[in-house]
C-alpha cells in the first residue's frame, strides 16, 4: 500500500474535553437531534474548561490522540470565574510548547460551544479530523512512564 492511500484511510483520533454546562451539552444535542458529531471524537465530561490541567493534553498526545479538543462556554458565561479564560490562556502556553518542538498547534484547538449548538459541536469536530487528516497522524515517542 502506497503512502498516499494509507492517508486517506488515517482516521484520526481526537480527544475532546467538554465542559459539563454547555459543550457536553452540544455534543449530546448533536447526538440527539440525529446530526451527530464523527465517531473519531472521544469525549471526556469536565466541570469546567478551566478544570483541563495542560498535562491532560500532553498526556493525550503521548498516549495516541492525534488532536485535542478543549471546548467550554463562551466568554462570560463560565459559571467558575473565567475557567475559560485559564484554559485559553494554558491553551496558548501549549500551542508555544507544540511550536517549540515541532508539533502542528493546529492539533490543540479551544472553542466556546453552548448547550444549544449541536450544529456547532459538529462543524467544529469535522473541520478538526478533516485537517488532522491532511495533517496525518501525529508521531511522538512515549518512554513508558506513568502517565498524568
Ligand atoms: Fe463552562 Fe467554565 S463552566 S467553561
Amino acid at each position: 500500500m502506497n503512502e498516499k492511500s494509507e492517508a486517506k484511510r488515517f482516521e484520526p483520533r481526537i480527544l475532546a474535553f467538554t465542559c459539563n454546562w454547555s459543550s457536553y451539552t452540544s455534543a449530546d444535542q448533536a447526538g440527539i437531534s440525529r446530526i451527530g458529531y464523527p465517531p473519531n471524537v472521544q469525549i471526556i465530561r469536565v466541570m469546567c474548561g478551566g478544570q483541563v490541567d495542560p498535562l491532560y493534553v500532553v498526556d493525550a498526545f503521548l498516549n495516541g490522540a492525534d488532536g485535542v479538543l478543549i471546548a467550554g462556554c463562551h466568554p462570560n458565561y463560565c459559571r467558575y470565574n473565567g475557567g475559560n479564560r485559564h484554559a485559553e490562556t494554558r491553551a496558548k502556553f501549549l500551542k508555544m510548547l507544540m511550536e517549540e518542538i515541532g508539533i502542528e498547534t493546529e492539533r490543540l484547538r479551544i472553542e466556546w460551544i453552548s448547550g444549544l449548538e449541536g450544529r456547532k459541536f459538529l462543524e467544529v469536530t469535522q473541520k478538526m479530523v478533516e485537517e488532522l487528516k491532511q495533517m496525518g497522524p501525529l508521531l511522538v515517542e512515549n518512554d513508558g512512564r506513568d502517565s498524568v
